[in-house]
């Protein structure tokens, strides 16, 4: 059924019922009952980031929610702007364009066009065409990425850098971390990938999913999301979810697996989900900031110095990423499994 033309294409011929391949099992729908509208995560201005009482609300939300959103960042509205055009332009070429970056089809496994998560793995699909890029170098990227998106997400991931490194300094520091030196700046932030996202109009969304739900296996996740809504969050203290509502310059933040691990659980890698949506397409840009592949990760010694219990052991990055992906969205399970 239009294969090769993704979501968007399938949304797009007018269909006026969800094909059954994409519709999910009850539970995994989203249950509107337990949300608690009023209640959301934090939204900090980090304009003065060595204010003390910006790095408090930072972690205070790193180890409550796992999730936040930053305003007054540094980074440009416009590149927030551009970034979105060109994730637009991306989207709006002709299938065929987009296909040259398909599995099947694309000369380097570092760039990537794709449909839900991981069909293959999948007993139900999710509503959502991407393009991963896994980031190595500008040479790299100015070669590979496709002309349509390359620019506008090369300045997006230029301008992150540093505010990423601005929240893992105040993070680390809570965890006795006092200096980000050379190889503990590896481990927190030595790769990156980058995806942008499209979410089509759903003819059925209460039957199906954006995204189900998952943890991400980041350090970090940089969130640029545009004015539609969708994004839910695992509460942690009651298990409801909770709404991620669009706020105008705004990037959310979320903490990883890694970190998590890193962190010995102080920190929290949160379950989040994307609901399908009826009537407005939506897209999306997180970067992720991750260790390098080759990186061993666990519980940092700066933690387990006061004599605290590893509750993870350690691992080989690559392992758990490969984990990661060998299966469909299944909350935390990959995490659980670093146990
Ligand atoms: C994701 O967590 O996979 C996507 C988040 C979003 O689109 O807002
Ligand atoms: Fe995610």
């Amino acid at each position: 059924l239009h294969k090769g033309h993704g979501v968007k294409g399938l949304s797009e011929t007018g269909i006026k019922s969800l094909p059954k391949q994409y519709v999910q099992p009850l539970q995994e729908r989203l249950c509107m009952t337990k949300t608690v509208p009023q209640d959301s995560i934090p939204v900090i201005d980090i304009s003065n980031c060595d204010d003390p009482n910006v790095a408090d609300a930072i972690c205070n939300a790193a180890e409550r929610w796992g999730f936040f959103q930053i305003v007054n960042h540094g980074v440009p509205l416009e590149v927030l702007d551009n970034v979105k055009q060109a994730t637009h332009r991306f989207f709006g070429l002709p299938a065929h364009e987009k296909n040259k970056y398909s599995k099947r089809n694309s000369c380097s496994n570092n760039v990537r066009y794709g449909t839900s998560f991981s069909p293959q793995a999948e007993k139900a699909l999710e509503w959502k065409d991407y393009l991963s890029l896994f980031y190595v170098s500008d040479q790299e990227a100015s070669a590979l990425w496709p002309p349509a998106c390359k620019d506008g997400v090369l300045e997006y991931m230029r301008n992150s850098e540093t505010v990423i490194k601005q929240l893992l300094k105040m993070l680390m520091k809570r965890l006795s971390v006092n200096e980000i030196d050379e190889p503990k700046q590896h481990l927190l932030m030595g790769s990156r990938r980058i995806n942008i996202n499209y979410y089509p109009i759903c003819p059925n969304p209460e039957l199906t999913v954006g995204v189900g739900r998952h943890s991400d296996v980041s350090t970090l996740t940089f969130l640029l999301q545009d004015d539609i809504g969708g994004l839910y969050v695992r509460d942690l203290q009651d298990d409801s979810w909770i709404h991620v509502p669009p706020v105008k310059g705004s990037i959310v933040i979320n903490v990883g697996d890694a970190l998590q691990i890193m962190s010995n659980g102080r920190y929290k890698s949160v379950e989040h989900r994307v609901v399908a949506n009826g009537t407005k397409n939506r897209i999306s840009v997180p970067i992720f900031v991750n260790p390098r592949p080759h990186d061993m990760i666990g519980p940092s010694p700066e933690v387990l110095a006061t004599g605290e219990k590893a509750i993870y052991k350690q691992l080989l990055y690559s392992d758990y990423v490969k984990y990661f992906f060998r299966k469909a969205h299944d909350g935390k399970a990959t995490v659980d499994h670093a146990k």
